[in-house]
């Protein structure tokens, strides 16, 4: 079964996020999509023609994770992105962030040096699946640096091509700007259930 692009045009309008970066940005995720799509195929292929012990299938099948999870990252982004309302710093999350960081504060700051550090890849808000801790991580590109077994709660994409054409190296400015519309009850809907914990 192949996989599908989703739809986000709904984002369409976002206060400090151009039509134009939207739409660029949409066209590069459905190109994860296809070539994701693409590398299935063609490593199922390699496998029935008996190829599997040659260098393209070994390069494809490490290419596999960047495209898949280039794929799935930026789904988890475009999700977490047009609210309009604040964390209720008193909910499942924000308790949980007191719990862990400290306070809201405490994580706001870490998640943002996160995201602004150099390099290309993404800010990830992660919850540690055997005891509920929180962690903000830095994903390299796409696929170096996940915490294993992990559940990402709240996503930022900080490849040049999120912010770059709206502004230019401020990409200070760019992290205002999504705070300014994090999606909080999709992010929160990510938290594990209490009881899991
Ligand atoms: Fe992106």
């Amino acid at each position: 079964m192949s996989y599908q692009a989703k739809d986000y045009s709904k984002l369409i309008g976002m206060k400090g996020f151009s039509e134009t970066l939207l739409k660029n940005h949409f066209t590069l995720y459905q190109g994860y999509v296809t070539n994701t799509n693409k590398a299935i195929d063609i490593l199922e292929q390699m496998q029935k023609d008996g190829k599997t012990g040659t260098p393209e299938y070994a390069e494809l099948k490490r290419r596999f994770g960047w495209e898949f999870n280039g794929m799935r990252l930026h789904e988890y982004y475009f999700e977490n992105l047009g609210g309009k309302t604040a964390l209720d710093h008193y909910g499942p999350l924000g308790k949980q962030m007191q719990c862990d960081l400290g306070s809201y504060e405490g994580w706001e700051k870490d998640f943002k040096a996160t995201g602004s550090m150099r390099g290309i890849g993404w800010a990830v808000l992660y919850q540690d699946n055997t005891n509920g801790r929180l962690f903000n991580f830095w994903v390299n590109e796409h696929d170096v640096s996940h915490p294993a077994g992990c559940v990402p709660i709240l996503i930022m994409d900080v490849f040049e091509h999120a912010f770059m054409l709206d502004y230019g190296l401020k990409r200070t400015d760019y992290i205002e700007a999504f705070f300014q519309n994090i999606n909080w009850a999709a992010a929160e809907s990510r938290l594990m259930p209490a009881k899991e914990k």
